[in-house]
Formats: C-alpha cells, structure tokens, sequence
C-alpha cells in the first residue's frame, strides 16, 4: 500500500495547525471595528486578506502590530491601538496619495490594492523587510 498521501495528509495536517496557531484570524463579526482608514463595512475575507499581505510585505506578524486584551491576555484585542498601527496606516495614506500624485492611479486604497493597482505599494519599499533598505547605491569604479 502507498502511504505517502497518508504521510503528506499528516503533515499537512501539521502545517496548517500551525499556521492557525500563529496567527490567529478572529472569528467573523468577533473584531470590534475600530477601522479608522480601511472602510468599516469591509468583508472579513478583504480585511483578513489585507493583513496578511502586510505580514508578507513587512515580515511582521499579526502580534508585532496587535496587542493582546488588556482584560483577557488569552485574547488578542484587534482594535486596541498601538504605535505600529498608527504607522500602518500612515503607510496606506502615503500609498494611496503617492499613486494618486505621481502615477494617477485614482480612487479607493482597499480596492486598488487588493487588486495590485497601485504602482508603488508596501512591498516596493519593505520587500518583506520591517525597515526598508536606505542605503544609497555607490556606482562601481572604472577599471584603469
Ligand atoms: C504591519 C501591521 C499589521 C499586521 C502585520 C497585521 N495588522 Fe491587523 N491591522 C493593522 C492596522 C493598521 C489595522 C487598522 C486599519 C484601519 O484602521 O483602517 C488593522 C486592523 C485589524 C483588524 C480590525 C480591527 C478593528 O478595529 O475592527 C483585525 C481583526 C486585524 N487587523 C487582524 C489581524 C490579523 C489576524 C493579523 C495577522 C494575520 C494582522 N491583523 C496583521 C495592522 C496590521
Ligand atoms: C515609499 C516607501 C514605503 C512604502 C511604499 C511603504 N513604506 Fe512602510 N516604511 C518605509 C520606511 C522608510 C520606514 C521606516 C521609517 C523609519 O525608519 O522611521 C517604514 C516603516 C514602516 C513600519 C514601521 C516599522 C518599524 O518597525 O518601525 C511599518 C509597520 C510599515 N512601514 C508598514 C508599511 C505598510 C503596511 C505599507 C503599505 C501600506 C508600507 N509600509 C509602505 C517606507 C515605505
């Protein structure tokens, strides 16, 4: 008999629980909608899959961004604010201006980027970094 789906399933079995153990995505309706940029009627699968590509374009996690419940410490309180989402979102203003002011690209932040529309957006500049690369590039010397 082959058992290799059977091992494959194991470990898939594995990898998913994992990544539901790390980052853990909040019921629907559970969040408390203290959305202050993203529009407040944004469906979960959007929302979740906003905050996923920041994870990817960041290389951040859900807890580097969000604090736990000053209440309940088992609970992660996604609202709450922290100095890591108020950068967040002056990151996703800058993004929607500078598409708007140098690429044209017009209207909505959640839908030009869940849609890859924007020009320049967080991955240009973190490139899966927390901190982007600031160093100014030194031309090679000539050869005599
Ligand atoms: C790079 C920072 C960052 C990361 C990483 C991040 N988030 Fe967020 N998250 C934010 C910001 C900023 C907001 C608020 C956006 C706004 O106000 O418009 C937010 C809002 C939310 C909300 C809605 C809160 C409310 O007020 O209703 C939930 C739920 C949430 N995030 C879950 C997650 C989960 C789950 C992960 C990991 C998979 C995650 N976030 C990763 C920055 C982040
Ligand atoms: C034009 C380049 C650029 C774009 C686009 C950009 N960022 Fe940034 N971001 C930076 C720079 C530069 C810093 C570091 C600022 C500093 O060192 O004080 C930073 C800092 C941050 C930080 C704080 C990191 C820390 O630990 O201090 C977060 C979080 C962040 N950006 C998220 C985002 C997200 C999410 C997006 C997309 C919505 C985005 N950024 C788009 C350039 C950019």
């Amino acid at each position: 008999m082959n058992k290799k789906p059977i091992v494959m399933a194991a470990i898939g079995g594995v990898l998913l629980f994992g990544t539901y153990a790390f980052s853990p995505a909040p019921p629907q309706g559970e969040h408390e909608n203290n959305l202050k940029f993203l529009p407040k009627d944004i469906s979960h699968d959007d929302l979740m899959a906003v905050m996923h590509s920041f994870e990817a374009a960041t290389g951040m996690n859900c807890g580097d961004c969000h604090t736990h419940s000053a209440t309940d410490p088992n609970k992660m309180d996604w609202g709450a604010d922290t100095k890591h989402k108020e950068t967040t979102i002056a990151m996703m203003k800058m993004v929607q201006e500078l598409n708007k002011q140098y690429f044209a690209v017009e209207g909505d932040f959640k839908d030009n980027y869940l849609q890859s529309q924007y020009k320049v957006s967080c991955n240009s500049c973190h490139n899966g970094h927390e901190e982007p690369n600031n160093m100014v590039t030194i031309p090679i010397p000539e050869k005599r």
